[in-house]
């Protein structure tokens, strides 16, 4: 075993071959990941404090549609000020290697999903191919009045929000809460995640539905599950085989065998 294996205690070495055995043996894959995926590029989880400017603001105040009907200029600069942010991170190993592993999967003719919680784009910019983007992105930003999306590059924008050619003031092309999610992004999810022999859970908190029910939906359908999270979910009592860890750290480990 390369990498820090050997400092790692001997439960989560046999949890890891116990994974690579797993994903040895298994035709299908999918994977669901969340804000901690992206942690280790620099990117604050969604229930980290927020900071600075924007400490006195709770993150699920601002991402309403409510909250940006109210104050459009105030949910533009606090998506903006995110991208700008993400826009000077880059993929960490643990991206790396799940766009390694589809890569393999692909390779050798089995099906590989990606679905991420995440709106920072990080998977696709890691060489993830068409990972399903079931919060969307706030890279790209959409028309209030005629509907038109298109991807926003530019950081910061020279104003807030950004405005259509039609005159029309631009939204993030990401779900807000109490907003439903893309209906093809939720609809692959569901059905990747109920056809799959393997379903891996990889840096969320498994709070927020419908993605949190997507490994229960894998489970009833036979397949086995796994989870890497630093800290323990409600999916830690009943999944398979339950990692406490860094997803940037465990990924390649378990990706690197000898
Ligand atoms: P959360 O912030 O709820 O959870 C992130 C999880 O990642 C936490 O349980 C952390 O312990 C864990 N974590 C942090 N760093 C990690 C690391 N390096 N390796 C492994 N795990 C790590 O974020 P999500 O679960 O993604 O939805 O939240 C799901 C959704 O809640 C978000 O997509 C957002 C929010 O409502 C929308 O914006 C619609």
């Amino acid at each position: 075993m390369t990498g820090t294996g050997n400092q790692i205690d001997p439960g989560t070495q046999e949890r890891i071959r116990r994974i690579r055995d797993f994903l040895r043996t298994c035709d299908s894959l999918t994977v669901l990941t969340g804000a901690g995926v992206s942690a280790e590029s620099g990117i604050p989880t969604f229930r980290d404090a927020q900071t600075g400017l924007w400490a006195k603001y709770d993150p699920m105040e601002l991402a309403t549609p409510e909250a940006f009907a109210h104050d459009p200029v105030l949910v533009s600069r606090w998506y903006d000020e995110r991208r700008g942010k993400c826009a000077a991170c880059k993929p960490n190993q643990g991206h790396l290697a799940l766009a390694r592993l589809q890569q393999e999967f692909e390779a050798s003719g089995r099906r590989f999903m990606l679905i991420t919680q995440n709106v920072d784009r990080l998977h696709k910019q890691a060489g993830s191919r068409n990972p399903v983007e079931l919060h969307g992105t706030f890279w790209l930003w959409r028309c209030t009045s005629c509907g038109e999306e298109r991807e926003e590059r530019e950081v910061p924008f020279p104003d807030h929000p950004p405005r259509c050619a039609c005159g029309g003031i631009r939204r993030p092309g990401v779900v807000w809460f109490g907003e439903s999610l893309p209906e093809a992004a939720l609809a692959t999810a569901w059905q990747s995640a109920g056809s799959c022999e393997l379903f891996m859970s990889l840096g969320t908190s498994g709070l927020v539905e419908p993605a949190a029910s997507l490994a229960r939906v894998a489970a009833n359908s036979g397949a086995k599950t796994v989870e890497i999270n630093l800290e323990p979910t409600p999916l830690s009592t009943w999944v398979d085989i339950s990692i406490a860890g860094a997803t940037g750290e465990l990924l390649p480990l378990i990706l690197s065998e000898p």
